[in-house]
C-alpha cells in the first residue's frame, strides 16, 4: 500500500502522477511462482489427457496448444477478478468526491455492478477451464489475490480523505482502468473470440455466448471511466487530459498493448458523460428522482 502525504497545495507531478495506480508483479514467467506455473502446466497436461484430449494439438495451424489454452483461461480468470480491489476503493471515495450527490450515487452504483461483473466474469472463464480439463479447483484462483499468480495486479493507493486529493486520485484510477479495460476490449478479447470460432471444440458454441455478454459488460465498465473523466477533469491541477491519457497508456504498457491512437482516445472518452442508463444496467437500474 503506498501512502500519500501531498496537500492540495503540492498538487500531483504530472505523469508521475500516474505512479498511483500501478500495476505490480510481473508475468508468471518471470516471477517466483514460475516454477509452481510450470508444475500447474504439467498438472494440467495430465488432466487434459485424462479427458482424451491431446494437450499438445493445435486448433488450427498456428494456433495455441489446447494446454496453452487451458493455461490462458485459468490466467484470465485470475486477470478478470485481480481488479476488484482497486474497484472498491473507487467506490469508497466515490463517497468523498463532494462535487455532486448524484454523481457520489451514479458512481457507487456502477462501481457496485461492475465488481460483481467482474466476479461472474472470472467464474466464466473458471468454468471454461473446468470444462476442458475437468479441474476444479477447491479454492478458486481468486481466493490467492494478491499473491502473485496473475500477470496484471493493481497496486492499491492507501485511503485518502482530503476532497480534491480524491478527486484526483479517481480521475487517475478511472484512467488506468480504462486503459486495462479498453486494451482487453480491443486487442485480447476479439483474439479469444476468433480462437474459439476457430476451433471445432463443442464448448466452444456454449461460450460463445458469454464471451458475448463479457463484451456488453466491458462496454459498460468502459462508460464509467469516461463518465468519472467528464465529472473529474479539471477540477484538480493534475486532472488534464494529457494526464489522463499518460496513465491511459501505462495501464496497456502494462499489459503489452500499444498506447491508445488519438481516434481511439476520442472514442473512449467521448465528447460528454454517458447517461446513467449506460453505467448501470438491469433491474437494477433505478432512478430516484
Ligand atoms: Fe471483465
Ligand atoms: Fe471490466
Amino acid at each position: 500500500m503506498s501512502t500519500d502525504t501531498r496537500t492540495p497545495d503540492t498538487p500531483s507531478p504530472d505523469p508521475a502522477a500516474t505512479e498511483e495506480w500501478r500495476p505490480r508483479g510481473g508475468s508468471p514467467e518471470h516471477s517466483e511462482h514460475a516454477e509452481a506455473w510450470r508444475a500447474e502446466q504439467e498438472r494440467v497436461a495430465g488432466a487434459l489427457a485424462d479427458r482424451g484430449f491431446d494437450p499438445d494439438q493445435r486448433l488450427f495451424d498456428g494456433g495455441p496448444t489446447l494446454g496453452e489454452i487451458a493455461d490462458q483461461w485459468r490466467r484470465i480468470s485470475i486477470l478478470e477478478v485481480g481488479p476488484i480491489p482497486g474497484i472498491k476503493w473507487l467506490q469508497r471515495h466515490s463517497q468523498k468526491l463532494a462535487i455532486d450527490r448524484r454523481v457520489e450515487d451514479d458512481l457507487w452504483r456502477a462501481y457496485e455492478r461492475q465488481s460483481r461483473d467482474e466476479l461472474d466474469h472470472g467464474a466464466y472463464w473458471e468454468e471454461m477451464y473446468f470444462m476442458l480439463t475437468g479441474l476444479a479447483a477447491e479454492e478458486k484462483p481468486w481466493d490467492g489475490i494478491g499473491e502473485g499468480g496473475s500477470n496484471v495486479q493493481i497496486q492499491v493507493p492507501g485511503d485518502v480523505d482530503d476532497p480534491e486529493q480524491v478527486r484526483s486520485m479517481i480521475f487517475l484510477g478511472s484512467a488506468f482502468a480504462l486503459g486495462l479495460e479498453s486494451g482487453f476490449a480491443e486487442v485480447s478479447f476479439p483474439t479469444l473470440q476468433k480462437m474459439l470460432r476457430a476451433s471445432d471444440l463443442p464448448i466452444a458454441r456454449t461460450f460463445l455466448p458469454l464471451l458475448r455478454q463479457i463484451g456488453r459488460d466491458e462496454a459498460r465498465h468502459l462508460a464509467i471511466h469516461r463518465y468519472a473523466f467528464h465529472h473529474l477533469v479539471g477540477r484538480h491541477p493534475a486532472n488534464t487530459v494529457d494526464n489522463f491519457k499518460v496513465a491511459v497508456n501505462a495501464a496497456r504498457a502494462s499489459f503489452g498493448v500499444p498506447a491508445v491512437t488519438e481516434k481511439g482516445f476520442e472514442k473512449h472518452v467521448g465528447r460528454e458523460a454517458p447517461p446513467t442508463t449506460e453505467l448501470v444496467l438491469g433491474p437494477d437500474h433505478l432512478r430516484v428522482a
